[in-house]
């Protein structure tokens, strides 16, 4: 069974196709890096029309590759939220024209699911379930409850910046560009990580919710307290940047703020799974979104004495692409759970 994924929700235009929910036959990714950089985030409307540049590009490309034509699909799967609606709308617009100019059956995909998916895609069935499922990007942190049937429980979630998010704030306010979380977590390893000491976030009512707003407003103070901007502005100036000219223009302090504040971050987050791990019957441990490229995130995981695995997706399946979207079609098209072509784009759309 052959299924043809497409993704639009941020800034990435992707398509794959990825047969029996396992094999990635092709995965195709134009990414928006260069348009909003200079901007310090991305800018929806910007998004969009670089959507509509490359959408036909890029799911030719990735149908080519993988040498498949559209009747040879079983299916195409479609991002239909959470995300940008004018970016969802490129994506979505393009498959539902497939679907009905070929009489193709259409699935709209949860984006947060299909990143829980990018490790399934991978991992098959080395993961037990029940399972958790933390899901850490620029868009979301969010910890779930996964049963054996792909449903899901949400068990706490940011209530305000989500970790990612923190990552890219801090790193855009220190001076060292956009994304910010490559960057922090290059060089973190040349920093002091306990030279820093930040709040915990105390969460009136659920224990298991997220705040990283506080985190950010302490980086922020403390660059204001240090007097650093000459040295942010001396960043600011920098014209692609590697690992050495960030060294050589950042001060040793800089450099233990930064280790400082990615191992607070790690640590908010394994805090939530170390309470999990007591209460909750997980045989697994699934953490997936951009963050979980983080090599700090993925070593305090795999060496912090959890009771189950920890499965990661690898790096080119951790940050937005149309496989994981295909992969996470694949049980809702045995299960016959088509979308109409009344499927809408969502904001905000929830998993459970
Ligand atoms: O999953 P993703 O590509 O898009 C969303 O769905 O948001 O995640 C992008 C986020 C950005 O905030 C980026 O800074 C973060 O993932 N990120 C990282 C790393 N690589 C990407 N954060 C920490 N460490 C990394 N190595
Ligand atoms: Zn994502």
């Amino acid at each position: 069974m052959r299924i043809l994924g497409i993704e639009s929700s941020c800034d990435e235009t992707a398509a794959a196709v990825v047969e029996d929910g396992s094999r990635v036959l092709s995965s195709v990714i134009a990414s928006q890096f260069s348009t909003h950089g200079m901007y310090g985030g991305v800018v929806p409307e910007l998004a969009s029309r670089e959507h509509m540049r490359a959408i036909v590009p890029v799911v030719t490309e990735a149908l080519d590759r993988a040498a498949t034509k559209l009747e040879d699909l079983d299916a195409i799967a479609v991002t239909h939220g959470p995300g940008l609606v004018g970016s969802l709308l490129v994506g979505m617009t393009y498959a539902k024209a497939l679907c009905f100019a070929r009489n193709i059956p259409l699935i709209g995909v949860n984006h947060i699911e299909g990143h829980i998916h990018s490790v399934i895609l991978e991992a098959g069935e080395s993961i037990e379930f029940p399972a958790l499922a933390l899901v850490v990007s620029g868009g979301h942190t969010h910890i779930y409850h996964a049963s054996h049937d792909y449903t899901y429980k949400l068990l706490g979630k940011t209530r305000d910046d989500a970790a990612g998010e923190a990552f890219d704030k801090v790193a855009k306010l220190l001076g060292f560009g956009w994304p910010g979380g490559p960057v922090v977590d290059l060089l973190a390893p040349y920093g002091n990580p306990a030279a820093v000491k930040f709040t915990f976030a105390k969460m009136s009512g659920n224990p298991l919710d997220f705040s990283f707003s506080g985190t950010k407003t302490a980086v922020l103070r403390w660059a204001e307290a240090q007097n650093m901007q000459a040295e942010i502005d001396a960043r600011r100036a920098l014209k692609d940047p590697k690992l050495e000219d960030w060294l050589a223009h950042t001060p040793q302090a800089t450099l233990d703020l930064l280790a400082s504040f990615q191992n607070h971050v790690i640590e908010e987050l394994m805090r939530r799974v170390r309470i999990l791990a007591e209460e909750s019957d997980a045989r697994a441990l699934i953490i997936s979104g951009g963050v979980a490229c983080n090599l700090g995130l993925r070593r305090a995981a795999q060496t912090g004495g959890l009771p189950y695995p920890v499965f990661f997706p690898t790096r080119g399946l951790s940050t937005d692409n149309a496989a994981m979207i295909a992969a996470a079609a694949f049980p809702k098209l045995w299960r016959k759970e088509f979308s109409s072509f009344e499927l809408r784009a969502y904001a905000n759309l929830a998993l459970a």
